[in-house]
Order: C-alpha cells, then structure tokens, then sequence
C-alpha cells in the first residue's frame, strides 16, 4: 500500500519537474567552456573519486551503448570510478522461487556491486517501443532488495528513436525507490551517428548534455542539494 502511494508522488514530482526543467529547451550550441565551468564547479563539491555501476541494457558485443559507457569512464576518469557490469545475459530469468536469502550466485554478485556503488548508470536502446528484456530481467531482480532504494541514477537512452523505452523505464525507476532526477535522465535519438565505436560522443550537443548529466550526478551523490543550470 505504501509503495503506491509514494508511486503517486514520485510521479506527481517527475512530472513537475519534466514541465519546470531548467533543462527542458537547452541551446544545443551551449559552450564547452560554460560546461568545462560547470564541471570544475561540480568538483569543488567533492574531490573523493565515486563509485559508479555501469549497465548497459544492450547485451550487443558492438553496442553503441557500451560504448557510450565507455565514453562516459573517459570522460570522467578524474571523478568517478567507473566499474561495468557487463553480465545482464547471464543473470537467470526472474523467478520469485529463486528469491530467497540465497538467489542465485550471479545475482548476488550483482546486488552486492549495486550496494557498494554510490551510483548507478544506465545506458539503454529501446527495443519494440519497450525496455530490453535482459534489462528488464536484471531489475526484476532487485525490486525486493532494494538496491536501487534512494542511489542516484542516471538514466540514459541511447537509441533510435527511445522515447517510449525510456518512459516505460522511468517508471520502474521510480517504484523502485531510485534517486533518479530530471537533470539525470536523457534520451539520445539516431544514437549512433552520435557515438563511435572508439567510445567518443562525436556530436558536440549530445557530448555537453551527458557532460551535464554526469555532472549533475557528481554534485548529488556528493549530497549537494542545488543543481544550477548553466
Ligand atoms: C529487436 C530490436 C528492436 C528495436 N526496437 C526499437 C524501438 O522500438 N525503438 C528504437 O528507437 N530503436 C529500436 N531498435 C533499434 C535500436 O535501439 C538501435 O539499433 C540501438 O542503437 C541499439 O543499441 P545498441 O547499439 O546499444 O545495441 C531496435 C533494435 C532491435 C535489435
């Protein structure tokens, strides 16, 4: 009963916060310099290296969005610690059987660098207007453990087109409890002309909002209760 009710809330946030981003419109030329700002304002907040899960929710050995994790790990080499969980195929399918105080060994070993991480990652494509299955599959698995109850995430479609994926994934986020805010969740279309195979964000605009992002998850992982927009 409770979880609904905080559902509605949570809702009731986002979207407020979908309809009063400082975010929302942002010019797609703003600077490098204004974001290189931005970020060297962000490590003031704290200068400990963080944590950070990464999952990509694609299981392609040639994903755009692996490599986008793997832009991400370069771009914040001096800030986070970048860790990959790269075994989302190998996770069992959920079975509320096998739910026990003792699940299966790759699932505890996901759970355990869930709990460990000060955050989390998520660079997903959208498959059939939905989330990936394997993705869906590995969250399942931490609905009742909640490893994802108040750690900041980051959502980031990286896809076609994503829209509905990210949707659908929002609001599992959320009845999970995850720390998850406007000014850290993006949608990526046409993905990959935008991300290379070397793991670099060659489109300028699309560089900056993960810049952005990723600096916008420094300052609340580092407990900073203010966000400016650039
Ligand atoms: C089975 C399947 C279904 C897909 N459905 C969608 C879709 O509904 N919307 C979309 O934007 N892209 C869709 N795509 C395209 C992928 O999102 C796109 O190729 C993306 O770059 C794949 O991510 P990856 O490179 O990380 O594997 C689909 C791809 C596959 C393989």
């Amino acid at each position: 009963m409770q979880k609904y009710d905080n559902s509605r809330f949570i809702s009731d946030k986002y979207q407020h916060s979908v309809n009063s981003s400082p975010y929302r419109g942002i010019n797609p030329v703003c600077s490098i310099i204004d974001t290189f700002i931005f970020l060297k304002k962000s490590q003031f907040t704290s200068n400990a290296m963080k944590n950070i899960i990464a999952i990509s929710g694609s299981t392609r050995e040639k994903s755009t969005n692996l490599n986008l994790i793997h832009a991400i790990q370069s771009l914040t080499k001096d800030t986070f610690n970048v860790q990959i969980f790269n075994s989302i195929s190998e996770l069992p399918h959920f079975n509320p059987d096998l739910n026990t105080d003792a699940p299966p060994a790759t699932v505890a070993s996901f759970r355990t660098m869930l709990r460990k991480a000060d955050a989390i990652i998520i660079c997903t494509p959208e498959y059939a207007m939905g989330v990936p299955g394997s993705l869906k599959n590995a969250i399942d698995w931490v609905v009742s453990s909640n490893e994802f109850s108040q750690k900041p995430t980051a959502l980031i479609t990286a896809s076609s087109v994503g829209q509905k994926g990210h949707n659908a994934l929002m609001e599992t986020l959320k009845i999970i409890e995850a720390d998850i805010r406007d000014e850290t969740q993006l949608i990526i279309p046409f993905a990959q002309t935008k991300i290379s195979k070397e793991g670099v964000i060659t489109d300028e605009e699309t560089r900056n909002e993960v810049l952005l992002l990723l600096s916008a998850l420094n300052n609340i992982v580092a407990g900073s209760t203010t966000i400016e927009p650039i």
